[in-house]
Formats: C-alpha cells, structure tokens, sequence
C-alpha cells in the first residue's frame, strides 16, 4: 500500500484524500492515481538514466493530463497508435521528444508522424522502411528511424506480454539476419536517418539478466553495423518491461541497478570496439504507472459457497480491470472504508459481468463481517487497467481522478449512459 495511511477508524487514504469522500464526490468504481507518486516515479527514472532519455510508454495509461505530467518532468513519450499521439499533441506535447511504434502502423500513422516531426519512429517491417522512404520525399523530411530487433531472449513473463524470442511478430530477428538487411536498406535510402537500435524484450520482468543480455546483443550489432557500413549509430533504446510488486512477495529491479548495469555493458561493447558510448533511452510504462493507481469498488452482494469460498461481487470487473481474466495477474486488495476486527474469511472478489472468468482477485482473505456498501480498494491498478478497459456488458468506463495534497479532480470524467449509445445509428 504505497503512500496510503490508516486513520483511526481504519479508513484507507491515497495522497491524503480519504477512500470514502472520493467515493461519495466522484462514485464507484473509481480509478484514482497518486499524482506525485506517478510523478516521483518519473523523476527516479530520469534521475537513474541521467545523460541518456526515458520515454514513458503511454500505453500503460495515457489521458491528456497525464501527457501534461510527463511533460512537465521532462520525459519523452512513447505512441503505438496515432490515438496515443493525439492526445500527446492535443495538449502541446513536443513531437521531438515522442516515439512511434506499432508492428503494423498504417500508412496515415505514419504520414501523420512525419508531417508533425515525431522525434524518431521505429521501423518494424520491410514494408515499412519503403513507405518511411515514400513520405520522406513527399513531405521533403528526414525522419530520424530506428530498428525494432528481436534479439532472441526468453523473458520469464506471460506468453502474451513476451516479446523478444524469435517466434512472435514485432521486429526484424537477429539470428536470422532480418536485422542487418534492414540497417542495409534504411541506410539505402538517403532521405532516411538511421539513430540506432531498439528492443523490448517482454513487461512485468523482475529478472534482469534479459535486460542485460538484450543490450548486449544490441550493443554487438551497433559494431557490425560500424564494420558493414562504416556508420555509427548514436542511439540505442532498451524499452521498457520492468517489472513491479503486485503482492507480497513480489521482487521489482532497483531502477538504478539496472541503469548502471546496462550502461556498464554497452560502453564496455563500444568501448572495446573504439566507438563513443550510444546514448541509451529506456521505455517503462506500468514501473511509472503502476502503483500510483488504486481502484475502489462498493461490495454488492456476498455469496457464501459452502465449503469453498465467499463470493465478493463488486460493481466493476473485466471491463475496467481485465488483467485477472486476461493473464491470471494477481493484485492485494483490502477493506478500505473501515477497519474490522472479524476473522478472515477466504474470498473471490469478482465483478459484475456475465461470465465466470470475471474476477479482479482470485484468492484473497477478507473480514467475515464485510457488507454491502463496504469499500474495496485494489493496489497497482495504475497501469493497463484504464488503458485495456472496455464496455462489455454496457459498462461504462470508470473516471480517473487524480490526488495529491488530500485533494482531488477528475483527469478523465466518468462514461454516462449517452456515451454508450455515441455512435449507434
Ligand atoms: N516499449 C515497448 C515497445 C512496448 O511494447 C512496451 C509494452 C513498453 C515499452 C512498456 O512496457 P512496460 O514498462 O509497461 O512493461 N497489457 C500487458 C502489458 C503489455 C505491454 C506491451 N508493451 C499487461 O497488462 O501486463
């Protein structure tokens, strides 16, 4: 329960503002992020990675004001689509310091990130490296490219979050030489710039020997493309992936070992090899996001199966938290509202969807005395909650509010009935 503190009747706050005055002005559910905890986040990335760049991935959770945030503390911003880079330049975000990414970004993506000036753009496919080259002549930009390698490393993560073994569609291989064909053909075309290399081994990674053997690899084909072609590359990017505690238990790397690990490793390949260090950019999104975000729910009805277990039903679910039912993540959650003496009883806290896969906890314990109209909160929603919510069953998406100081104001407004309808003819 990062910066939350019990009060005396046992009621939970985040950032100062206390669960059931945020319930009862805002309503349940609620998605509430501590904005200097996101933001003290950012400036221990920045900090650790000082002479290179972080670039939040706004995948994790990006809304205009948090665009503004991340802004402010002088950090970059990775897009994947040109709907995370609208809402970046909606509010004046500078497009030199974006990334766009994407393994199937459309031609109108990419037109749009050459005409604004997008700081760089990672290719990720053939086709893409010849329509990077087209829209350069037509907008008479040199776009600054860099190539998304697979380097081959097994990340020990969710199969579906795992993105750098050899079998799964982002990126040019390493092994099997896509890679270099794609330096040879960038470097082909002079109306390209080619900055340097990126990868982005998998998320939710608490091991950092990948990490360390990504920049390594990439670290040794930034020297072959220097003995190839006679060019070196100024940039290399890690991604992102790291990794965060969600239950006890749970370990997450210490940001700046890893950033001096990874610096050590690159210099030592540049160095050895008579090169300037590239500088290194890092892409985290959930280890920023993560645990500035707490999500409150109201307990609806309980359900005591004999024998087995309480269901706990709360007014939310799989649309506005899909990661229980999508990867079997685990979460803490705990009463919120008050404190309780009552022994603990074993509970499932599901929603209020029509499946049975719709749970946000699958196994916790919870105070047998717990009612209805009781407040829940779960921990570490700040990240690919908000982001990966949607509206099955006609939900509508909860508000985010942000506090800090105990007070608090809405950054993205509760869905209503009329937006459910948008668009319907
Ligand atoms: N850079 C690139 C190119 C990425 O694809 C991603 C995440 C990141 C950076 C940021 O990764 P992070 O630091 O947040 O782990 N929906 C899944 C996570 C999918 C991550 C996709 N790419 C989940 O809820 O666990």
């Amino acid at each position: 329960w990062p910066r939350t503190s019990s009060r005396a009747d046992g009621s939970i706050t985040i950032g100062g503002a206390d669960v059931r005055d945020l319930v009862a002005e805002h309503g349940s559910p609620l998605y509430v992020v501590d904005e200097e905890d996101f933001r003290s986040r950012c400036r221990d990335y920045a900090s650790a990675f000082s002479g290179g760049e972080v670039h939040y991935a706004g995948k994790a959770f990006l809304c205009r004001e948090v665009a503004r945030w991340i802004m402010q503390e002088g950090l970059g911003l990775d897009v994947c689509s040109a709907g995370e880079l609208a809402v970046a330049l909606s509010v004046g975000f500078p497009p030199e310091r974006i990334t766009m990414h994407g393994n199937n970004k459309s031609l109108a993506e990419l037109e749009k990130a050459v005409e604004v000036g997008i700081g760089h753009i990672v290719a990720d496919s053939f086709e893409e490296i010849a329509r990077l080259g087209f829209l350069a002549d037509k907008h008479g930009r040199r776009p600054k490219v860099m190539i998304r390698v697979t380097v081959g490393v097994e990340a020990h993560t969710h199969e579906f979050i795992a993105t750098a073994h050899d079998d799964q569609k982002f990126g040019f291989s390493l092994s099997g030489g896509a890679a270099a064909e794609a330096a040879r053909r960038i470097l082909a075309l002079p109306q390209l710039e080619l900055v340097g290399l990126h990868s982005h081994i998998g998320s939710q990674i608490t091991d950092t020997a990948g990490f360390e053997v990504a920049a390594a690899r990439l670290a040794t084909l930034l020297v072959k493309i220097k003995d190839e072609h006679g060019v070196v590359l100024p940039e290399l990017d890690l991604g992102g992936g790291y990794g965060i505690p969600y239950v006890e238990g749970d370990t997450a790397p210490d940001v700046k070992e890893i950033a001096d690990n990874l610096r050590e490793i690159v210099s030592k390949v540049a160095r050895g090899a008579g090169l300037p260090v590239p500088k290194l950019t890092v892409e985290p999104g959930r280890a920023i996001a993560g645990l500035a975000g707490v999500t409150l729910y109201e307990v609806g009805t309980i359900k005591d199966v004999e024998g087995l277990r309480t269901y706990v039903s709360v007014d939310g679910g799989m649309s506005d938290n899909i990661r229980t039912a999508l990867y079997g993540a685990e979460y803490t959650a705990r009463l919120a509202s008050r404190e309780s003496a009552s022994a603990p009883m074993l509970s499932r806290l599901v929603g209020k969807h029509c499946e049975s896969g719709d749970m946000v906890v699958r196994d916790l314990w919870l105070p047998a005395d717990l009612a209805t109209g009781d407040l829940i909160a779960v921990a570490g929603t700040g990240a690919y909650c908000r982001s990966l919510a949607n509206n099955y069953n006609y939900l509508p998406k909860p508000a985010v509010v942000a506090v800090r100081d105990g007070v608090s104001r809405v950054i993205v407004r509760r869905e209503t009935e009329d937006d459910l309808l948008r668009g319907q003819l």
